[in-house]
């Protein structure tokens, strides 16, 4: 229930428990294709002409990990449906003394504000704050759990690419590999889901120790050891970042022998199919997942991937802020 006191609200005791769009995001797992379909749809609309649905609201972007392009595409998504925004860094923020990150959500709620976005390291904290608050929480990135907004970014970019801007989310017959560090990565988990729900298949693929076999099971996708072997038949390859901040360098020999082996060098995208889509969610380590003239090339959908995270931050605030 909503913590009580001046200013919060009580959470309706409706609020729907099954994976959802709004009133919360918090992750894509168990959502629905029907819905995926639904946000997608309003994000190209709304990269089209953004609308004012927003004004008279306030989201609040609290950051206690770095972020380049999250932090900044939902402050930009929030300005143009004309909803104020407030931005907390957690490092610079009280819960350096001591303040749990709930009794932060309550004290940003009791402020009046429609909907929280909050990236931490810890997995699962959006979902809690969601379950505690009556505002909107919207997961930017939760420890090596989930990052919805960035799969649905990818999807629509790989819609795009695949069908065209008047496309309708269908990926049947497409297959996605995902590449490099899974075992730490939340942008491989949601878009895992993301991407299999829209039919596509998809196969992670990397070393034994970034991707064991039963993270393949869990995730329901197949796991491949072979890159060279897989790269023929795919029909878009998304890199992941090393993720050293949460241990990862422990689980590679050094950046020379991980890019010999699985990083996407200028050799290996020669043996793409002329029409597969490269993808990288940023921020890219150039020359070690990934060789500049890659990142580079016409095939890479790096910069349309973050373009089209302002769009879906959009339709994502105007579900969980509106
Ligand atoms: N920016 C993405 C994330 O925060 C991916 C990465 O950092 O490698 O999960
Ligand atoms: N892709 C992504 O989440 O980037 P940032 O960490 O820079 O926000």
């Amino acid at each position: 229930m909503a913590g009580a006191g001046a200013g919060v609200a009580e959470r309706s005791e409706d609020r729907p428990a099954r994976a959802t769009i709004g009133p919360d995001c918090v992750g894509l797992s168990g959502v629905p294709a029907g819905e995926l379909r639904r946000v997608l749809t309003r994000a190209r609309e709304l990269r089209r002409q953004p609308e004012p649905s927003l004004v008279g609201r306030t989201v609040a972007t609290v950051f206690f990990e770095d972020s380049t392009r999250t932090r900044t595409s939902f402050a930009i998504a929030a300005q143009r449906l004309g909803a104020q925004v407030v931005d907390l860094s957690g490092k610079a923020s009280s819960a350096n003394k001591g303040e749990t990150l709930l009794d932060t959500g309550r004290v940003i709620e009791a402020m009046g504000v429609s909907a929280i976005v909050l990236r931490t390291g810890e997995a699962g904290a959006a979902a809690t704050l969601a379950r505690e608050l009556a505002c909107g929480v919207v997961n930017a990135g939760d420890g090596r759990h989930e990052h919805p907004t960035q799969a649905l970014a990818d999807a629509l970019a790989l819609d795009d690419h695949w069908n065209g801007s008047d496309g309708s989310f269908g990926f049947a017959g497409k297959r996605v590999l995902i590449v490099g560090d899974v075992v730490s990565s939340r942008v491989a988990r949601s878009n895992a889901a993301a991407l299999k729900t829209l039919g596509a298949e998809v196969v992670l693929v990397g070393p034994p120790l970034m991707v064991p076999g039963t993270l393949g099971e869990a995730l329901g996708c197949r796991v491949s050891h072979d890159l060279d072997a897989e790269l023929p038949h795919a029909d878009g390859v998304m890199m992941l970042r090393i993720q050293f901040e949460r241990g990862a360098g422990a689980l590679l020999g050094s950046a020379r022998e991980f890019r010999a082996g699985w990083g996407l060098t200028a050799d290996r995208a020669a043996r793409l199919r002329s029409d597969a889509a490269v993808l990288h969610p940023g921020p890219t380590n150039r020359g070690v997942e990934i060789d500049p003239e890659v990142a580079d090339s016409p095939r890479s959908l790096i910069l349309r991937q973050v373009a089209a995270g302002v769009g879906v931050r959009m339709a994502v605030l105007e579900a969980c802020a509106g």
